[in-house]
């Protein structure tokens, strides 16, 4: 394990950010965040990587149109394939976009497979795209990779953000950094989330609402980045920008 987690950090070591989206329940628009960030980073000219790592239900290859039916280009290691700009990398690769059942060794080792053979090269951002909840994915994810930070995702239901609660507790007590939370399907203007970044000390980091033009965009990256949704994470990015100096910097 050691040994690999050496040559794990050995492929991260020119990637300047790598940014986990993580949720505490699911279905709350985790790969939507994902898809959405590594899509508008791209095109602002930053070097982006985008990593599918939900194994039960990779999804950020549907939203971004892209079909994984051959392998990646293999030399040393494997290639990104690069789309809209997107360095990307899926366990659908692994898992062909079938059904499985996975048990947690299974899991660990196909993360542990993935980041030590993926050759990101240089990046200024690398997305991850995590399943929800506190599974072996995102503590894999933090031992292996401890200098990731994190942005929660959550709905404005008071169930979602009950496990964001638990979530958080977590994610203090491994001292990762947590960049923010992003209220996503919001459709009234409580201050639920708000109220809730302020109780537990975190920043909240903006609201998306609720998108009908969403469904008939999906697959179709042109289409996705002119609908309400990515403006509304164009202005989640600008806070971001301000939330971090460090994050601030590689992007003017
Ligand atoms: N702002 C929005 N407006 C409308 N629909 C949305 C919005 N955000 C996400 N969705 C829809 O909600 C569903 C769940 O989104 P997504 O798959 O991104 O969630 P997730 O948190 O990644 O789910 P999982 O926990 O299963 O990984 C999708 O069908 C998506 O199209
Ligand atoms: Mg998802």
């Amino acid at each position: 394990m050691e040994a690999r987690t050496s040559v794990i950090q050995k492929r991260v070591e020119h990637i300047q950010h790598i940014i986990c989206i993580a949720s505490g329940k699911g279905g709350v628009g985790k790969s939507m965040v994902a898809s959405h960030l590594a899509l508008l980073l791209s095109k602002k000219g930053q070097k982006v990587g985008l990593l599918d790592l939900d194994l039960y239900g990779p999804s950020t290859h549907v939203i971004l149109g892209i079909k994984p039916d051959s392998f990646p280009e293999e030399h040393h290691g494997i290639i990104p394939p690069v789309v809209q700009g997107i360095n990307f990398m899926s366990v659908v690769y692994f898992t062909r976009d079938k059904p499985g059942a996975f048990r947690g060794e299974d899991i660990s080792n196909i993360i542990l497979e993935l980041l030590a053979i993926t050759q990101w090269g240089e990046l200024d951002y690398l997305i991850i795209d995590l399943p929800p909840g506190i599974g072996d994915e995102i503590l894999d994810v933090i031992h292996l990779l401890p200098q990731s930070r994190f942005i929660v995702v959550t709905t404005p239901s008071k169930v979602a953000l009950r496990a964001v609660e638990k979530l958080l507790r977590i994610l203090k007590e491994v001292e990762v950094t947590l960049l923010g939370v992003i209220e996503n399907m919001s459709h009234k203007k409580d201050h639920m989330v708000t109220d809730f970044c302020t109780r537990e000390a975190v920043e909240y980091l903006g609201r998306i609402e609720f998108d009908d033009s969403l469904e008939d965009a999906i697959g179709l990256p042109d289409k996705l980045q002119k609908i309400p949704l990515h403006e509304s994470m164009k202005k989640i990015n600008e806070k971001l920008v301000f939330s971090s100096l460090k994050y601030h910097k590689d992007q003017t």
